[in-house]
């Protein structure tokens, strides 16, 4: 009897674990309003990440229109797929997408050919992208 009862409870107790929540938790919305302006902005001593990864590279972000500063509703959309293959929802510190330009001291990638933008896990920056990954909206 108990062993029925544990069955049918079973599926609504693995879905509301955050890890399962966060899986569901890529936000587009969130994406476009945070992670893409992240993507585009100038930081010293560093081109944007934009500049390398619209040609060639396997994370590879839409080419910006000539004279445009932000992207497309469409190109954005193709950007938040794109940022999804490198992310692990729910695991910041294991997403390509934020571990590649993060300093290795602090829980980077050994090497990143564009180097790296963020010198910690609490910078303002790498802290938003976290949430965006978290599912915190
Ligand atoms: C100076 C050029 C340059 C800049 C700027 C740059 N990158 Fe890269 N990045 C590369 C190259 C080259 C590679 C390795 C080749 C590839 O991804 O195909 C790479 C690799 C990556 C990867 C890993 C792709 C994989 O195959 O796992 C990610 C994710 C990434 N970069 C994200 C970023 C982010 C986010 C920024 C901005 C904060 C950024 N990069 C800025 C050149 C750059």
């Amino acid at each position: 009897m108990w062993l029925i009862v544990f069955f049918l409870m079973w599926p609504q107790a693995t879905s509301s674990t955050g890890a399962q929540n966060a899986a569901g938790g890529l936000d587009f919305a969130t994406f476009k309003s945070t992670v893409e302006p992240l993507l585009l902005e100038k930081r010293p001593g560093h081109a944007r990440c934009v500049t390398c990864h619209s040609t060639g590279t396997a994370f590879r972000l839409q080419a910006l229109a000539k004279g445009e500063t932000m992207w497309s509703e469409e190109q954005s959309q193709k950007n938040f797929e794109m940022a999804k293959r490198f992310v692990l929802p729910g695991v910041p510190a294991k997403s390509r997408l934020l571990v590649m330009p993060l300093s290795h001291e602090a829980g980077g990638t050994e090497f990143h050919p564009g180097g790296k933008h963020w010198e910690s896990q609490s910078d303002a920056e790498w802290k938003a992208l976290a949430n965006w990954v978290n599912g915190v909206k």
